[in-house]
C-alpha cells in the first residue's frame, strides 16, 4: 500500500532469508521476548509458538502456480498497526498476543453476538486455499492460507434482508499496535464488502498460513481473503464485523478517495491515478507479468459487477 510521495519497493536480496535462518532468527527473537514477558506475562512463552493445523481439507479454488517461499509471505508485508516498511509486521509483532480474542458480529442480523477465535478454530472446517495475493502496488504472491469460507461464519448471525453491506474492523491498541501511536491512517483499519461478495464461495476468513495458524504480520488471529481484489481488502486482526445498509468507507477510501475505491476489483485496464496495473511482478520473480481481470478469478466472480461501470466503481 502506499501514501503519496513514498516509493514501492521489492524486497532487496538481504531481506529474504532461507526458511532455517528465518526461524532460527524468530526463534531468537520470540525467545528473547518471552524470557522478557514471561515474568509479568506467563503466558508469552506458549504464544510464541505456531500451531500446525489437523484434517485440513484442500479446496478446488486453489491456483497451481508455484506457492511463494515462507520468509516471503511472512517477511515482506503491509500492516501499517507495526509500521510502514515491509520488514516492519515481522520485526516489530514478535510479542504480539492474538489471544484472548473474540469478535464482535452486529448490526443488520437477527442473531448478533461474539465470535470466538476457539470455536472458530474447533467448530469450522479449516481449508488450505492456495490463492493469487495481488497488491496495488503492482507486486504478487501465491499464498497458501488456511481458513473457512466467510459464507459459512456470516449465516450463523443470520443477516436479515435489510443488510447490503458488511464492514470489518481491525483491533485498536497502541500497546499492541505500536505504528497505532501515529497518525498513519486513520485507526482503526476498517473495509467492506458488498453482501453477495461476503457470501461468495472465493471469500475466506484466514487462520492460518502455511498449514500453520497465522503469525502476527499475516493478521493474527483471523483475517479476510478476497483473491479477486487489491490486497488493501483483505483486513487484518479483525475485532467486529457488521451487517449495514450503507456503504462501508474504509481506511484507504478516506486516506484517498481519488487513488482507492470501495470496490477494488483488480483490473488491468484501470491504472491507479500514480501508476499503470496493467504488470506486476511476483515477488522472488524478476520479470513482471500481465495483471489478470480480477486477479484470474474472473470466471468466478465477473458476474457481480454485470452492467457495472468498472472505471467509474473501481
Ligand atoms: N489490514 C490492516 N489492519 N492493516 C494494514 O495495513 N494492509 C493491507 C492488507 N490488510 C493492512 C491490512 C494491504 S495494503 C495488503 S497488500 C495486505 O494486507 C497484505 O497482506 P500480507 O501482508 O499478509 O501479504
Amino acid at each position: 500500500m502506499l501514501i503519496r510521495n513514498s516509493i514501492a519497493s521489492d524486497p532487496k536480496s538481504f531481506e529474504i532469508t532461507s526458511k532455517s535462518t528465518y526461524l532460527n532468527r524468530r526463534s531468537f527473537l520470540q525467545g528473547g521476548a518471552a524470557l522478557a514477558g514471561a515474568a509479568l506475562f506467563p503466558w508469552s512463552v506458549s504464544a510464541a509458538m505456531p500451531k500446525k493445523f489437523k484434517n485440513l481439507i484442500k479446496s478446488p479454488f486453489s491456483t497451481d502456480e508455484p506457492v511463494n517461499k515462507y520468509d516471503e509471505v511472512t517477511g515482506y508485508n503491509n500492516f501499517y498497526e507495526f509500521g510502514t516498511g515491509k520488514t516492519d509486521p515481522m520485526d516489530n509483532s514478535a510479542t504480539f498476543e492474538s489471544r484472548p480474542w473474540s469478535v464482535t458480529v452486529d448490526g443488520l442480523c437477527d442473531k448478533p453476538g461474539q465470535l470466538d477465535i476457539e470455536d472458530l478454530l474447533s467448530k469450522f472446517q479449516q481449508e488450505e486455499r492456495i490463492y493469487r495475493l495481488r497488491c496495488v502496488e503492482a507486486w504478487s504472491m501465491v499464498v497458501p492460507w488456511v481458513g473457512v469460507q466467510l459464507s459459512s461464519i456470516l449465516e450463523k448471525f443470520e443477516p436479515n434482508s435489510k443488510a447490503k453491506y458488511v464492514e470489518f474492523t481491525t483491533l485498536v491498541d497502541k500497546k499492541r499496535f505500536p505504528g497505532q501511536n501515529y497518525p498513519i491512517v486513520p485507526w482503526p483499519y476498517t473495509e467492506g464488502l458488498r453482501m453477495d461478495e461476503a457470501m461468495h464461495p472465493l471469500t475466506l476468513m484466514a487462520t492460518g498460513v502455511f498449514g500453520e495458524e497465522l503469525p502476527p504480520q499475516n493478521g493474527a488471529p483471523l483475517r479476510l481473503v478476497v483473491p479477486w481484489k487489491y490486497g488493501f481488502k483483505s483486513i487484518k486482526s479483525i475485532v467486529r464485523i457488521r451487517f449495514t445498509d450503507q456503504q462501508p468507507t474504509s481506511t484507504w477510501m478516506q486516506q484517498a478517495p481519488n487513488e482507492y475505491g470501495f470496490y477494488a476489483n483488480v483490473n488491468p485496464a484501470v491504472d491507479h491515478p500514480r501508476w499503470s496495473q496493467a504488470k506486476e511482478r511476483r515477488i522472488g520473480q524478476f520479470f513482471r507479468q500481465p495483471t489478470l481481470p480480477f486477479n484470474g478469478y474472473a470466471d468466478e466472480v465477473a458476474s457481480l459487477y454485470k452492467g457495472m461501470d468498472l472505471k467509474a466503481n473501481f
